[in-house]
């Protein structure tokens, strides 16, 4: 959930340090620190909060001098969020300093071993233990000593390690944490994502699990665990600095949602070939498979509770939607012939990961739907479609989900074909729809005033409730995760028809009901649950296609969207969702692309 980075090379270090750190700071902000080595010291500074209070305590970087130097932005984990538990945490001798992203599991029984032998601890963190190992191993061979401290640690960890005797010279270690390598010409760097490089250089080397690697000014060489030379491809950096800007918006979240019409055309355009949906590198053969389990986590799971009605209607294939988080210890039943579709947005959700080792380890073949190129998740799977959404930063994800559903779609349209399961009029018919879908939002995009008036009216209610059936259902999930994630309004999605079981009951005058109504098949029951929770006291704001005019007359306010095929109307109906929860955020006051307690790639268990 952290972020690192790490620089070698001529330049002042501590600016560099501390530019990639800001680009990385969705991925955790609690506090931050840099560590630079310099005339046979390091200094270290760090500050609780944000990446700007080190800004400013060092006059960006100006105050701490060297050339080589590593950071880290925190999530906390081990320990609350302090100066003392911020990274990077310093050997006792102070010949070395780490920064750390992930989780070290054996770190009671190291910190044990370690107090015992008379090595002090400074802080509550599970990393401290990693700098103290290392110093325990050195006898003159950093190398030896980085290989040593790694072979004693359990858990996920990216690492990034300096050393006194060594000025120029950094370690990088990485374990089921991502860990990327920038190349640059007399300097390298490294950084837990992309973004935090493309200002600097586009050629890159991803480290695979059990692999660590030698920074220097002139070079990088990547080992294996047991200290052998790996031979790694370099792989081209395709984001531009742009796309990881806020390009004159007041926040990430607004951009990436007024983004989504050009990503969702760019994640079908290549995939549209003579009328086809082609779907490269996906040689599975569908016939065999009896049954499809898609799993994810937070949004993405929601994606694929959409995508689970689609692809069951056209691939008529029985399709279950899991949580990761449950899949991983529910023992599933998963043979050959289960096809496994794993979403994620950034590639590296922990609870996801370990879902989809499960299933493949049962005989599964998973395919990813991932949008971070070279990310864990699309290196364990067997078949990778990606969504080409570009860097989405604010951590309430909007184009990562509407590029999730794209592509579930396109799997749905793909399989159908496929398998002989839809005639070519209809094919024909849903391809069309599918390539209306990016101007359809548009036109959701371009209602602007009247969604931000609906947030003035909304934002000051304590609760809302979000119902809907079938597809609008799902929608209601992610509707309700957005309201709550960065407005901190609690949000509850119900499917509507179960409301009377249990929910009505919290139903009183005033309550705001946001309704979902674009699934024509159940629109009518929606409308009844409509009029339940009317004849209550509540407050109800439908949405509904352009043209129903049924519903005017039972909700007290309407958004209506562009009238797109129910299969796919998920991806058009949740703009205006993610419009009313930022709105409703920026009217309260809130920390829109930083919420509080979240980080944007959850990267722990
Ligand atoms: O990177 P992933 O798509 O695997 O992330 C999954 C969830 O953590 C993520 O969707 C989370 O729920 C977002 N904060 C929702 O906006």
């Amino acid at each position: 959930m952290c972020g690192i980075v790490g620089y070698t090379g001529a330049q002042h270090a501590a600016p560099v340090l501390l530019d990639g750190l800001s680009k990385l700071e969705y991925r955790g902000y609690d506090s931050a620190g840099i560590a630079v080595a310099q005339d046979g010291a390091i200094a270290i500074s760090k500050v609780t909060g944000r990446i700007a209070n080190l800004q400013e305590k060092t006059d960006n970087g100006r105050l701490v001098p060297g050339t080589t130097g590593i950071g880290h932005t925190r999530w906390a984990t081990h320990g609350a969020p302090t100066d003392f538990n911020a990274h990077p945490h310093a050997s006792n001798d102070g010949k070395f300093a780490v920064v750390h992203n992930g989780i070290i599991e054996n770190y009671l029984e190291l910190r044990q071993e370690l107090t015992r032998k008379g090595y002090r601890f400074e802080s509550e963190t599970d990393t401290e233990t990693i700098v103290h190992l290392v110093e325990m191993y050195y006898q003159g061979d950093f190398q030896r000593a980085v290989m040593k401290a790694s072979a004693r640690l359990r858990g996920s960890y990216a690492l990034g390690i300096i050393c006194t005797d060594e000025p120029d010279r950094i370690f990088v270690v990485r374990e089921a944490s991502p860990l990327i390598i920038g190349l640059g010409i007399g300097e390298n760097y490294f950084a837990s994502d992309v973004t935090a490089l493309v200002a600097y250089t586009r050629n890159a080397i991803y480290l695979d699990d059990g692999e660590f690697a030698e920074l220097t000014p002139d070079g990088v060489q990547v080992f294996d665990c047991t200290g052998h030379p790996v031979e790694k491809k370099i792989n081209r950096i395709t984001w531009d600095i742009q796309a990881a800007e806020k390009g004159g918006y007041e926040h990430f979240m607004l951009k990436e949602i007024m983004e989504q019409p050009r990503a969702v055309k760019a994640t079908i355009a290549p995939r549209l070939k003579n009328g086809e949906v082609s779907l490269d590198g996906m040689d599975i053969d569908l016939r065999r498979v009896n049954k499809i389990l898609i799993t994810a986590c937070g949004s993405a799971y929601y994606a694929g509770c959409a995508g689970k009605c689609t692809i069951e209607r056209l691939c008529r294939i029985p399709v279950q939607a899991e949580l990761a988080s449950e899949l991983r210890y529910a023992d599933p039943l998963i043979d050959d012939k289960t096809l496994l579709i794993v979403l994620s947005q950034s590639g590296e959700t922990a609870d996801t990961i370990a879902a989809m080792k499960e299933c493949q380890r049962q005989g599964a073949k998973a395919l990813a739907i991932v949008n971070v190129v070279g990310s864990t998740i699309a290196k364990l799977a067997d078949y990778t479609l990606y969504t080409w959404a570009g860097p989405e930063i604010a951590v309430a994800t909007t184009k990562g989900y509407t590029t999730q559903l794209t592509v579930l779609y396109l799997f749905a349209l793909y399989g159908a074909r496929k398998l002989g399961r839809i005639e070519m009029e209809e094919y024909a018919r849903l391809i069309s729809a599918l390539k209306a879908l990016p101007k359809q939002m548009q036109q959701v995009l371009d209602m602007n005033p009247a969604i931000e008036k609906l947030a003035k009216k909304y934002h000051k209610h304590p609760s809302m409730f979000f119902i809907g059936r079938n597809t609008d259902y799902a929608v209601a999930l992610e509707g309700a995760l957005k309201m709550k994630e960065i407005s901190y309004i609690h949000a509850e999605s119900y499917a509507a028809g179960e409301l009377k079981h249990g929910t009505i009951a919290l139903i009183h005058e005033g309550q705001p009901v946001i309704a979902l109504c674009c699934n024509e098949a159940v629109t009518e029951k929606t409308m009844s649950n409509i009029i339940e929770v009317k004849a209550r006291g509540a407050e109800v704001l439908a949405i509904a296609f352009r043209g129903n005019a049924k519903i005017v007359s039972l909700a007290d306010d309407m958004i209506y969207i562009p009238k797109s095929d129910p299969l796919f109307c998920a991806a058009v109906e949740i703009v205006p969702l993610q419009k009313l929860a930022y709105y409703v955020a920026k009217e309260n006051g809130c920390d829109i692309d930083k919420p509080k307690n979240l980080a944007k790639s959850v990267t722990v268990e």
